[in-house]
């Protein structure tokens, strides 16, 4: 298998990953469940690692879909867009570690929650242009089925 068709499996993961973590720690503010909090954790971290994957294939795809008239622009903004994301997510995952092991992250909880939803509105712009690039502009699309 080409090396750059393995981008598109990947991304799945630090989307559903990270957007089910913020949605356990939201569900855990009405059932009053230490799980939902834990698995968020544990989502989180399982997150970052999916989005770490999604960026070392997706640099791996970088050249391929550069092939494309008109891409550059899309590709770089697309990119910038997942480095911040991913950077949000790890730094969350730091703050949240330091403030679990003082036990009492409930604390900073809110602030927590605001962030996180920051970091998910950065990473659906980061889908949204990858998707726009896909479909829209025929990246990795293989030009012979387009004649
Ligand atoms: C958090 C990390 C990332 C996420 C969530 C993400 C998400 C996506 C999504 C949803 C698509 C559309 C896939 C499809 O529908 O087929 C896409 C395409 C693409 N992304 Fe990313 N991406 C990430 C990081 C990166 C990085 C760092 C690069 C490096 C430039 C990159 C390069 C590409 C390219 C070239 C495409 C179009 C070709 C392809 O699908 O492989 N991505 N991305």
């Amino acid at each position: 298998m080409p090396i750059e068709q393995i981008h598109p499996m990947m991304v799945h993961f630090p989307i559903a990953l990270l957007i089910t973590s913020l949605f356990l720690d939201f569900l855990s503010i009405i059932i009053k469940k230490d799980a939902f909090e834990k698995s968020a954790f544990y989502l989180l971290i399982l997150g970052i690692l999916g989005a770490v994957a999604a960026i070392i294939f997706g640099l791996l795809a970088e050249d391929a879909a550069s092939k494309r008239p008109n891409i550059a622009d899309t590709i770089e903004t697309h990119e910038a867009l997942a480095f911040i994301t991913t950077g949000i997510f790890i730094a969350l995952l730091i703050v949240r570690y330091i403030f679990m092991k003082k036990d009492n992250f409930k604390k900073v909880k809110p602030y927590y929650l605001i962030a996180a939803l920051i970091g998910v509105a950065f990473l659906l712009a980061t889908a949204k242009f990858g998707g726009h690039m896909v479909y829209e502009l025929g990246a990795a699309v293989n030009a012979n089925i387009l004649k």
